[in-house]
């Protein structure tokens, strides 16, 4: 009998729950989204989303448990992210994780939200992909890391303002396109010119390995409002002209963030590059990045949409640190920042 262990996510906006085997085999991957939730807000709302997870974890375990045939009884270790993410959503999965470890006598696993997302592209090739560059693309994070083996990443580089989601959220808003931003600022963008307006691409032709995507909205913003902007009405901006800013938006966070994978790609001398989070959904995203990835030699390992966005079973980074007998005690805590406090 396999060794089977139970993950538990609740860092943003998803509530999710998984059952992993020892061999990686994913059994169950259960996700309650909230988006129409926190739809009408543009953004997630912190507290409303920490109450979503009271609601629905217990729920959502449940369902995770019964469609991997499995009872408690059969676990061997629960997983829970711990960081980075909103403080009160953290709480909701790692008091529930907490109280399983302490019932069922198992050992807990303190994962970090970021890591696993590099995690769901070894998941997903099904062997092993380090060394590697992880690029992980999300609402609240643009990372990039060293990856010499399935733990122990080296921040590179990461945003010193907007996260690249946060910016296709922000832009989707002044296009009057809904949220989340990303999937709708793509879908518009499908009948737009990405060379109709030329916006900032941020440290481009620099060697740091960070990104900026601040003032590229700022661009947008003027472009469509004007400088300084006055108020506008989104719905008055011509279909035409709002898909050729989405296309020429996204064009612009493309170009900057297959360019700083290929910098970091030779800077460390890798030969793969893992991408994670919700942007890594992009389509446009993912053929620049296969095409930069042909004509490198570069291994590119991108893990299918459901394993992109928000989910338990990239947390299966869990069995690598039971491996190495990386288990938290049961006073561990959650930590809004990426590195956990000891
Ligand atoms: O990783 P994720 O599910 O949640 C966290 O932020 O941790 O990422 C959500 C982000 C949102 O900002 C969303 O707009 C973006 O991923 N996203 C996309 C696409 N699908 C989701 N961005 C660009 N293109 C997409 N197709
Ligand atoms: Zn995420």
């Amino acid at each position: 009998m396999k060794r089977l262990l139970l993950a538990i996510e609740t860092s943003c906006d998803e509530t999710s729950a998984a059952v992993i085997a020892e061999d990686l085999t994913v059994l169950s991957n259960v996700v309650s989204s909230q988006i129409d939730l926190h739809e009408r807000f543009g953004g997630v709302v912190p507290e409303v989303a920490s109450r979503a997870h009271l609601t629905q974890l217990l729920p959502v375990v449940d369902v995770a448990l019964r469609d991997a045939g499995v009872t408690l009884s059969q676990l061997a270790a629960v997983a829970v992210v711990t960081h980075p993410g909103l403080v009160g959503s953290l709480l909701v999965g790692l008091t529930a994780a907490k109280t399983l470890a302490l019932t069922l006598g198992l050992p807990l696993v303190a994962v970090n939200h970021i890591e696993g997302h590099i995690y769901a592209c070894r998941l997903h090739a099904g062997r092993d992909v380090f060394p590697a560059i992880g690029l992980v693309v999300s609402g609240g994070h643009t990372n990039l890391y060293d990856c010499p083996s399935a733990l122990g990443f080296e921040l590179l580089g990461s945003t010193i303002d907007d996260a690249a989601g946060e910016a296709f959220d922000k832009v989707a808003a002044m296009l009057g396109l809904g949220y989340p931003g990303g999937p709708v600022v793509q879908k518009a963008a499908e009948y737009g010119n990405p060379q109709a307006y030329k916006f900032p691409r941020s440290f481009l032709k620099e060697e740091r390995l960070e990104f900026s995507f601040s003032g590229l909205k700022t661009s947008v913003l003027y472009e469509i409002a004007g400088k300084p902007p006055r108020d506008y009405d989104p719905k008055e901006i011509p279909r035409q002209r709002v898909s050729d800013l989405a296309a020429s938006f996204q064009a612009a966070v493309v170009d900057v963030l297959v360019a700083k994978c290929r910098q970091a790609l030779r800077a460390k001398g890798r030969r793969t590059l893992c991408v994670g989070g919700g942007v890594a959904a992009n389509a446009v995203l993912r053929t620049a990045l296969g095409a930069m990835a042909e004509r490198e030699q570069i291994d590119l390992v991108i893990a299918p949409l459901a394993l992109c966005t928000d989910n338990a079973a990239m947390s299966a980074v869990a069995w690598e640190m039971l491996a190495t007998g990386q288990t938290a005690a049961l006073d561990v805590d959650v930590t809004a920042g990426l590195v956990r406090k000891r």
